[in-house]
């Protein structure tokens, strides 16, 4: 772990555990795990390990049966639904592997649109981003006239335009070509290091996980 940085995530003791139809699936069994301010960490583990579980509750898209998530000094488990919405569309990038960009909206639209809702647009920084993920020219296009690497690059711009503190990503090169995807992962990579936020980043490559600061692994509902 990178030291001296302020924590941005803090993972204590989760537990999840999905109830259907009488059926008990215990996903989560006390996760623990902390992420550095500027701290790249892929998370791995088998499918149905629950590592989508991991990133839903730390997104607040669904809540623990146990355990606390910290975001820098804010406790997740003790916002309202409107404080959880308000924390996603402020302090968090999310980034999944169905790119979920808005179709009605042209590329310039789908990247400014979250960072002005929460009222941190900075034009300067959306300039770097186009540069830098090389949307230029794509800017009026719809997102159905895009490739997958290329709505993808539009998708970690959107999730980085508002600086977020920590930046959440489910397998984001999964519908990419090892090329591609291995050019999208260091963009992602390089520009979190610009904005100094965390990255936690599902993925079921070794190859993509090595080039990450950090690996944790996800098994029997622990991370180790
Ligand atoms: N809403 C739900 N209701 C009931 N069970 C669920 C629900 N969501 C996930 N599960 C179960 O919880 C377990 C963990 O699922 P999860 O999607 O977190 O795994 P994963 O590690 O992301 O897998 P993959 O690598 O295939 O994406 C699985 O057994 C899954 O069937
Ligand atoms: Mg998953």
């Amino acid at each position: 772990m990178a030291t001296g940085k302020p924590i941005v995530l803090s993972v204590r003791n989760l537990t999840k555990t999905y109830r259907s139809a009488g059926e008990q699936i215990v996903v989560l069994r006390g996760v623990n795990l902390s992420i550095a301010a500027g701290e790249r960490v892929a998370l791995t583990g088998e499918s149905g390990s629950g590592k989508s579980t991991l990133l839903h509750l730390i997104a607040g898209l669904d809540a623990p049966d146990g355990g606390e998530i910290r975001l820098a000094d804010t406790s997740v488990s003790d916002l309202t639904d409107a404080g959880r919405a308000a924390l996603r569309r402020d302090r968090l990038g999310l980034v999944f592997q169905q790119f979920n960009l808005i179709p009605s909206l042209d590329v310039e639209d789908n990247l400014v649109f979250q960072s002005r809702i929460a009222g941190r647009h900075d034009s300067a920084w959306h300039a770097e981003l186009v540069e830098r993920l090389g949307l230029g020219g794509l800017l009026k296009r719809y997102p159905d006239q895009l490739s997958g690497g290329q709505q993808q690059r539009v998708a970690i711009g959107r999730a980085l335009a508002a600086k977020p503190l920590l930046l959440l990503a489910d397998e984001p090169t999964g519908n990419l070509d090892e090329a591609t995807a291995d050019d999208v992962l260091a963009l992602a990579r390089d520009l979190v290091a610009r904005t100094g936020c965390g990255f936690l980043m599902v993925t079921h490559s070794t190859r993509l996980a090595a080039t990450l600061d950090r690996r944790i692994h996800l098994h029997a509902g622990l991370v180790a």
